[in-house]
């Protein structure tokens, strides 16, 4: 016994410099190798390299640069499919195995020195007071006087509860710690997700409602899987020891009280019951909460323009009560159950005190020996407190969990059905449009879309454009203008029909090869905060000053940034609203002309332009893009008057009329 004892101490101290050490790393780094986005959560990996299997034709002259949100052979399928706590805490928690192995061992070493924690208190009752002849590895303290006994046994008491505490501290850090680094992965992960979802399925959410799951949500179900590990481990572990060791000293005793357990699991199934879909309401409605104040907070000027303030803060004191509300009511759910598991406890304690008695009277049991089994029931209430409260935060982390995973099960924007994975080719520097190559055919065939069911933008509608040609669309205002570039850049794919860049599907070409071919300047320029230099290279990251800066000149930026503060490196605010709508335009062209594409799709790029600005904004354009496919929505004559083609969208049918160029 006395080399079990020693042994034991010798374990502890390994264990916690361990810990010690562990914690030293950690808290001089804490996100020490947490990928930017991903791996972990849901197989968000980082991009594999694999070679691309789809060669781009003529469209050879595309850059196969790798996109970093590119699908990486990884699905968050992983995520989407984690329905169960388990595989999730797995998929979770797999990347700080070691960090969540040496917390949990730690955490069994800490509920073991809690079980040890009483005995001494016999030794000293039965042993140096109740003189009961010691046991043989004891013998060496039966010649000492009583308060000798006592001291040795306060100073074991001591030094199992210093080992304890510092267990304890350590399981506190290297749990607190894993949780962050568990939810920083899953919103690098989500982000990473939900930028390689096709738009139109992540903009049907709103945007309080997005940044909500990927943060608040996420954080939750982080908390949840430490939760589970903190308190299902240790208290299991204590739970499980104490009726080891009270069944060794009395297992009539031992019966008596476990018979409070099948009253434990009636409560949790009674509280679960009530308390999943209070849960499910109250995170939905925190959501909705978040999507108003964004969407309010997002155009405070129309606000005061429409005098909108007073209905606006009724609007918003709304959601936010009736998010209160549902809180309070799912508070309620859980915390209504809680008297009744904590009286359990004391049922079991009275049960035990009246059978112990009979025990001790009977002599199956020493006074020591009850006075370690009451020690162990009063105890016993703090992990079963915990084990009641875990099922209300599981029943929390559950409502966020199916946030998460409705959002995870977003399908990706990838190759159409039939057509082969879609993949990351590797880097490459293959040259963007070579000096008089023209810039590819594209090819619109018996194209159909619908943003909403049954209400066709386009139906059966076909283009043609002729290699390197200027094509002007025009077409009254809802018609479909902006639509057909985004089908052309693939932010939406068509329902029927298909389009073709030198006779390729676009589906078939693998993303980041189609983005290297096409740029849209958008009707709303996209904007984000920063400088101007920064949004121009926002599409090529790798580009020099002098480059920005000859895009600026081309587009007209130079020309009023020169008046600005900071010249290009001006800050533009979010959004760009710290600048003009025309000035906000003209960056947005300078952001594609920098990327140089073969094919450019403008979407109404002069609006809002004094007539010289625009005048010279066409010449510059026109000069930049000679050789390249443009697709231009405009109704400026001097535009289509100088275009190759010019076409007319209405009734869902794209009418092409040939004009001769005149420029
Ligand atoms: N995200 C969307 N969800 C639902 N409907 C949409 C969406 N975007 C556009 N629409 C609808 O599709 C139709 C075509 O819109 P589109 O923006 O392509 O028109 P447009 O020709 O570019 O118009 P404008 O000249 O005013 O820019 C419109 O009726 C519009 O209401
Ligand atoms: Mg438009």
């Amino acid at each position: 016994m006395l080399v079990a004892i020693i042994a034991g101490a010798v374990v502890c101290g390994v264990s916690l410099t361990a810990g010690l050490a562990v914690r030293t790393r950690l808290a001089r780094s804490p996100m020490a190798g947490v990928p930017v986005a991903g791996p972990g959560p849901a197989g968000m990996g980082p991009p594999s390299v694999e070679p691309a299997s789809v060669e781009p034709a003529s469209v050879e002259s595309a850059s196969v640069e790798s996109a970093s949100v590119e699908p990486a052979g990884v699905e968050p399928a992983d995520l989407a499919a984690a329905n169960r706590w388990a595989p999730l805490g797995r998929v979770l928690l797999r990347p700080d195995a070691g960090v969540a192995g040496l917390a949990v061992w730690l955490m069994l070493l800490d509920a073991l020195l809690a079980l040890v924690a009483p005995w001494p208190l016999m030794l000293v009752v039965d042993y140096a007071l109740g003189h009961h002849p010691y046991p043989h590895w004891l013998a060496g303290l039966a010649g000492l006087p009583p308060v000798q006994v006592a001291a040795v046994a306060a100073a074991a008491g001591l030094a199992v509860l210093a080992m304890g505490s510092v267990a304890g501290y350590l399981v506190t850090f290297l749990v607190g710690t894993l949780g962050e680094r568990m939810s920083a992965r899953l919103r690098a992960g989500l982000v990473a997700h939900v930028l390689r979802a096709a738009p139109p399925d992540v903009t049907k959410f709103a945007l309080g409602e997005l940044t909500s799951r990927v943060g608040a949500d996420a954080a939750r179900v982080s908390d949840t899987v430490t939760e589970i590990v903190d308190t299902l481990i240790p208290d299991t572990a204590v739970l499980a020891g104490m009726t080891v060791l009270t069944a060794l000293l009395d297992w009539r005793l031992t019966l008596v009280v476990l018979g409070v357990i099948p009253l434990y699991a009636l409560t949790a199934r009674l509280r679960n019951r009530a308390l999943r879909p209070a849960q499910r309401r109250a995170r939905a409605r925190s959501g909705e909460l978040a999507a108003v104040a964004a969407d309010l907070l997002a155009r405070i000027p129309a606000v005061h323009v429409f005098g909108r303030a007073e209905r606006e803060v009724r609007n918003y004191h709304r959601a936010s009560t009736e998010a209160a509300a549902a809180a309070v009511t799912a508070l309620d759910a859980g915390a209504r159950f809680t008297p009744a598991t904590d009286v359990l406890p004391g049922l079991g304690l009275a049960a035990a005190l009246v059978a112990g008695t009979i025990e001790v009277a009977s002599g199956r049991l020493t006074v020591g020996g009850l006075l370690v089994f009451l020690a162990y029931l009063s105890s016993l209430t703090t992990p079963v407190r915990s084990l009641a409260r875990l099922s209300s935060a599981v029943a929390r982390g559950t409502a966020s969990r199916d946030r998460i995973a409705e959002l995870a099960r977003l399908p990706v924007l990838q190759l159409a059905s039939g057509a082969p994975p879609p993949v990351s080719p590797p880097r490459a520097a293959v040259p963007l449009p070579r000096p008089g190559r023209p810039g590819p055919a594209i090819r619109m065939e018996g194209v159909s879309y619908a943003h909403r069911t049954g209400h066709p933008v386009l139906a059966s509608a076909s283009l043609d454009v002729p290699q390197g040609a200027l094509v002007c669309v025009t077409g009254p205002s809802g018609s479909g203008k902006s639509t057909l570039l985004s089908l052309l850049v693939r932010l939406v794919d068509p329902h029927a029909g298909r389009i073709t860049l030198d006779g390729r599907d676009i589906r078939r070409i693998p993303l980041p090869a189609l983005r290297d071919l096409i740029t849209l300047v958008p009707q709303d320029p996209w904007l984000h905060t920063g400088t101007i230099a920064e949004n121009i290279g926002y599409g090529r990251p790798e580009a020099t000053r002098a480059q920005i800066r000859a895009a600026a000149e081309r587009a007209g930026v130079a020309r009023f940034a020169m008046a600005l503060p900071d010249g290009l490196h001006t800050e533009v605010g979010e959004h760009g609203r710290q600048l003009s709508g025309g000035q906000q335009r003209r960056v947005a062209v300078a952001r594609a002309l920098l990327r140089d594409t073969p094919v450019l799709l403008l979407d109404e790029p002069t609006t809002g332009l004094d007539p010289a600005t625009e005048t010279r904004l066409i010449d510059d354009l026109l000069a930049s893009t000679a050789g390249r496919t443009v697709l231009l929505v405009t109704h400026q004559p001097q535009l289509t008057a100088r275009a190759d083609r010019v076409v007319h969208v209405d009734g869902g049918k794209i009418v092409p009329a040939v004009l001769a160029r005149s420029a």
